[in-house]
């Protein structure tokens, strides 16, 4: 069975349980400015996972192209991977944990045909303030799972929430206990290594877990406390990759067809083989590929900020594992691969392979051909460093275009570590560079759901509106930046704002607060947004439902004021501008060409 196969078989079995097929997102959703990229399946349905109406009903499955970074340096093994697939279910309130497991099974051993004794289950066995999952057991039990086959785990590995554990979710986020299921590769000898006996979270590599039924009945409230949802929601993901490479009784993920091709081509490329230590370099070079493709046709450009960043770091660390290979054909291999990854997805996921290879091509060149420059002298410099400190970091970063993290990496297989502090200190110290752009943010990316930010998001659009009004149509948003003390938005005008400018944006958008007008949102297809005048200045999308949020809506009774801003965004807003008090501007900049920044607190 193809991984083509087993993604068609998922969609159609969760359709023939009554659920709608949903259109999957790109990788980076610009309408979020909560997280850089979209790490798992849910991700884009926060909203109604918190009780917002989904448009397509309260059962919805897909198929969601996912990038995550914090395994980043465990790429390389039998199944850590950066960017892949997560196939996805849901239940917005409706079906519960009975169902879903029951689904779940149902497909692994009657559609897939997977051998029952070789799967396991985890439970969660309590902790934070909640009990263990005792029904989560009974039901397994009830689908036959053998009691040797059901493991507990706490908080660290039976608990889900895009921030982690409860003690790390900020007040808003949700989350809940997970069930997951892990399928056993029996010729994988367990390697005592990783602990005296496996078991299904062991790391050995005998395990892999293929599916994650999460149940997200919780919030995290203000106060720190877990407070139960009043709509108990399914949240199942599970890697196609992994799930492929079990149906195949393979370890191996980068063995199955989504990588074959991958690797064959790195190996014909470099005329190296696939075998020894070959092997993780040629798998890292083919995962950061796939991630560095579907971040190019979202629209993203290597650069020093943000997911631009992420783009350069994967393809200058590429390069610098194809350099050791053959480091005649670094550009070859890079744009070779990519053409593979293309070729996989070609007519998903708004991947078009004919129309998009020259894009990529050219990105990955234009960005290898300028490292390449130094990429020689740098590797030499590191050679001659013998202990690396921030300092050393920082000019291998400025002057040979190492991103941290990839000296950092050099030094590890050196023995050394650099201490991040004294790199930042160099950084500030070189204010071009945004200390946000480099560091820290790609953990996780994701910012508190708290009074103050929600106060400082609705901000922004009236922040918008107002430069709209003032300074005229040609503004748009380029970008924003949103913490418990400050916005901070980017926008397109060619010049510095005037004092009188600057006054006048602030007043009005004060004069828009006591209005006190409604904020309200409603879920419209893009083409149904667009022509209502919605502004949401992105790059062609293959969603086909957004959500547009409004500030002083005609329509709505209580309003007191008329229509003032319309603006396609993933939320959470306020209900009412009063609630936001009053805002200041602090400071206004240039932030690159044609680009100025403003900052607002609240008061
Ligand atoms: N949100 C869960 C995960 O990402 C399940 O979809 O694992």
């Amino acid at each position: 069975m193809t991984s083509r196969d087993i993604r068609q078989k998922y969609i159609e079995f969760f359709v023939k349980k009554g659920h709608k097929e949903i259109a999957p997102v790109p990788l980076v959703l610009e309408d979020d400015s909560t997280t850089l990229f979209t790490s798992s399946g849910m991700q884009p349905l926060v909203p109604y996972l918190k009780g917002q109406s989904h448009p397509e009903g309260t059962k919805l499955v897909d198929s969601q192209p996912c990038l995550r970074l914090e395994d980043i340096d465990e790429v390389g093994d039998s199944r850590h991977t950066t960017f892949f697939e997560m196939l996805g279910n849901w239940s917005l309130g409706e079906y519960f944990k009975k169902e879903q497991l029951s689904y779940f099974w149902e497909f692994l051993t009657e559609e897939l045909k997977l051998e029952r004794e070789k799967l396991y289950v985890s439970v969660f066995e309590g902790g934070s303030g909640v009990g263990k999952d005792e029904e989560t057991v009974k039901i397994w039990k009830s689908l036959e799972v053998p009691e040797d086959h059901i493991y507990f785990y706490g908080v660290k590995k039976n608990w889900w929430s895009r921030t982690g554990t409860p003690d790390k979710m900020p007040p808003g986020e949700i989350g809940g206990p997970d069930s997951e299921v892990f399928y056993e590769f029996t010729q994988v000898k367990h390697d005592p290594k990783y602990g005296e006996k496996c078991h299904p979270n062991c790391d050995c590599g005998r395990f892999m877990e293929i599916g994650n039924c999460v149940f997200i009945q919780y919030v995290k409230k203000e106060e720190g406390t877990l407070e139960e949802l009043a709509q108990k929601n399914v949240d199942f993901g599970g890697g196609l990759e992994r799930i492929t490479a079990a149906v195949g009784d393979q370890p191996d993920v980068f063995g199955v067809d989504l990588f074959e091709g991958l690797i064959k081509q790195i190996e014909t490329d470099t005329d190296r083989e696939y075998a020894g230590e070959n092997k993780q370099t040629m798998r890292i070079i083919a995962d950061h590929m796939r991630a560095s493709t579907f971040l190019i046709i979202n629209g993203v450009i290597p650069s020093n900020k943000m997911q631009g960043y992420v783009l350069r770091r994967l393809l200058r660390r590429s390069a610098v594992k194809i350099q050791k290979l053959n480091p005649d054909k670094i550009v070859k291999v890079l744009v070779e691969t990519s053409k593979k990854v293309l070729e996989n997805y070609d007519g998903m996921f708004g991947v078009e392979k004919e129309k998009q290879v020259g894009l990529v091509g050219e990105v990955i060149t234009t960005e290898i051909e300028r490292f390449g420059k130094t990429l020689d002298k740098g590797l030499k410099e590191v050679q001659k460093i013998d202990k690396i400190n921030g300092k050393a970091a920082f000019d291998l970063y400025q002057t040979f275009g190492f991103p941290l993290e990839l000296t950092e990496e050099l030094f590890r297989e050196k023995g050394q570590e650099i201490k991040r502090e004294e790199f930042y200190k160099e950084f500030e110290k070189h204010k071009e560079l945004s200390r946000t752009a480099g560091i820290g943010v790609f953990k996780g990316g994701l910012i508190a759901d708290t009074p103050k930010t929600r106060k400082l998001h609705t901000t922004a659009h009236l922040l918008q509106a107002s430069l709209r009004q003032i300074l005229g149509e040609h503004v748009q948003q380029k970008g924003q930046n949103i913490t418990e003390e400050r916005l901070r938005f980017d926008f397109s005008h060619n010049s510095p704002l005037s004092k009188e400018e600057i006054e006048k944006v602030e007043k009005l958008i004060n004069e828009k607060i006591e209005e006190d007008l409604s904020v309200s949102y409603k879920t419209v297809t893009l083409d149904e947004a667009i022509k209502e005048g919605a502004l949401g200045f992105f790059k062609e999308k293959y969603r086909d439902t957004v959500t547009v949020y409004t500030i002083g809506d005609p329509s709505t009774r209580q309003t007191r004021g008329s229509l003032f801003s319309r603006e396609i965004c993933g939320g959470p807003h306020v209900e009412h501008t009063g609630e936001i008090g009053s805002v200041t501007i602090t400071k206004e900049e240039s932030a690159g060409a044609g680009i100025r920044r403003i900052y607002i607190k609240l008061l």
